[in-house]
């Protein structure tokens, strides 16, 4: 029986299909009958064979997908809010304050040292500059990326060094919620490690993290439910 008083994100009865435009408008459904509730220090992960549409659904939380059918609601600025349909300045505002999102994938940024881009989030949220320079470091550290490396933009690293900024940006800062899309997927153990200590980390203080991950060790380590797309889907 879960605490209410705990509870920051519930889906209730979420449906997603794509309409293909070059293909006749041809509907493509992704999922349907998608209901789960997520409390503080909970890390529900996502699972279903690859195509069932995780990553959509992490999208859709994310507002990247736009969906008609159902209800996100979230708990944000100390009242609820149902993002589907929601404009997107309110949108904007929950990826700033409630909303974390670590994609596969980083959004390469020309030019900008990694350390700035680790260091941005604080700084935007008003931290001194002093703090928001120490704790990039601090986190960059403890995803090893190299020193000689902080000062370069990330264009040219490697894909699990990238993968590792890409984690240092959204873990820099305590996000209340997070969407993890296999942050390790492309890591050595040792990486995966540092990367599952940040999740428990983040979970012992309370952050409410939804997760898709392969790698059967990082469920076991961090993950506290399981949520299945295809039996949601089975059980319509
Ligand atoms: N932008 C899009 N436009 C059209 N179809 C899409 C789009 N994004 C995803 N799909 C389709 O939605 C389905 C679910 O894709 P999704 O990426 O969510 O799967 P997944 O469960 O994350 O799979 P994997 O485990 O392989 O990452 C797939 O059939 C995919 O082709
Ligand atoms: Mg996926």
């Amino acid at each position: 029986m879960k605490n209410k008083l705990r509870e920051v994100l519930s889906v209730n009865n979420l449906k997603k299909s794509f309409i293909l435009h070059n293909q006749n408008s041809f509907e493509l459904p992704v999922f349907y009958n998608i209901s789960f509730s997520l409390s503080k220090g909970e890390c529900l992960v996502l699972s279903g064979s690859s195509g069932t549409g995780k990553s959509t659904l992490l999208r859709s939380i994310y507002g990247n997908y736009l969906t008609h059918l159902g209800e996100i609601n979230i708990y944000h600025n100390q009242s609820w809010i149902n993002l589907v349909g929601a404009p997107p300045h309110l949108i904007l505002d929950v990826r700033k304050q409630t909303l974390g999102y670590v994609s596969q994938f980083l959004r390469v940024i020309p030019r900008i040292s990694t350390l700035d881009l680790v260091a941005e989030p604080l700084l935007s949220r008003g931290e001194t500059e002093v703090n928001s320079i120490n704790r990039a470091k601090d986190i960059l550290k403890k995803l090893a990326i190299p020193e000689n490396l902080w000062n370069l933009p990330p264009a040219t690293f490697s894909g699990g060094e990238q993968q590792r900024v890409n984690i240092a940006i959204t873990f820099v800062r305590d996000f209340p919620i997070l969407l993890l899309d296999e942050p390790t997927a492309s890591l050595d153990t040792k990486n995966k490690q540092a990367v599952i200590d940040l999740i428990k980390n983040a979970k012992d203080k309370g952050t409410a993290i939804i997760g898709i991950f392969h790698d059967q060790s990082v469920r076991d380590s961090v993950g506290t439910t399981i949520f299945n797309i295809e039996e949601a889907k089975k059980a319509a």
